[in-house]
């Protein structure tokens, strides 16, 4: 499986910064309005921590953790993240290393399309999550959006789909999928 290498990871973070900034300003005014305090959040493929950063800032009560395949990435969320108290770790989204049932919500971003194995990552990410707990997976509209849906459908049943057009990018139209365990 071939992860984003430095150089790659540096480029993204750049382009991140540029390009995607409304995007994680808009997940984390979404993820703001649907948490209760103290709420435990998994940014999934966090990359280099750009939206867990948002999240941080908004709302310093809850407890963060993210999960990157690439160590490159997760050296920069460290970086990026190095003034919040966020748990980080370079983990496969088909095998994380939370413990059932410990998750409240979880997220992310662009990351989805990248998942070699979504039946079992969706699994997984059902297993971590609590009863009651969502996920709100954002990725490019036209990536793989039957197989996403299908993978989301099999476990959690319903799926509810939102479209996101972003002004600021050029070409960027993005699928909110939300379920719930
Ligand atoms: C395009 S980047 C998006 C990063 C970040 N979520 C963002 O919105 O800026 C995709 C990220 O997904 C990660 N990724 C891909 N497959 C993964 C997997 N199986 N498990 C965990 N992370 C994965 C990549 O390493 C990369 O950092």
């Amino acid at each position: 499986m071939t992860t984003f290498g430095y150089e790659q990871s540096l480029g993204y973070d750049r382009r991140a910064t540029r390009l995607l900034t409304g995007l994680y300003r808009r997940i984390a005014t979404d993820i703001d309005t649907r948490t209760a305090h103290s709420t435990t959040v998994i940014d999934l493929g966090t990359g280099p921590g750009k939206l867990l950063s948002h999240l941080a800032a908004r709302r310093p009560d809850l407890r963060l953790h993210g999960i990157d395949l690439s160590p490159h990435m997760i050296d920069i969320a460290r970086r990026t993240l190095a003034d919040h108290a966020v748990d980080l770790a370079v983990a496969d989204v088909a095998d994380l290393p939370h413990p059932d049932a410990s998750i409240d919500v979880a997220v992310s971003s662009l990351s989805m399309h990248e998942w070699p194995d979504l039946s079992a990552a969706v699994t997984e990410l059902r297993r971590v999550l609590r009863p009651a707990g969502i996920a709100a997976l954002y990725d490019f509209r036209f990536t793989r959006t039957h197989e996403i849906r299908r993978a989301l459908s099999t476990v959690f049943g319903a799926v509810e789909t939102e479209t996101i057009r972003l002004p600021w990018h050029p070409v960027a139209v993005i699928t909110c999928y939300r379920v719930s365990a």
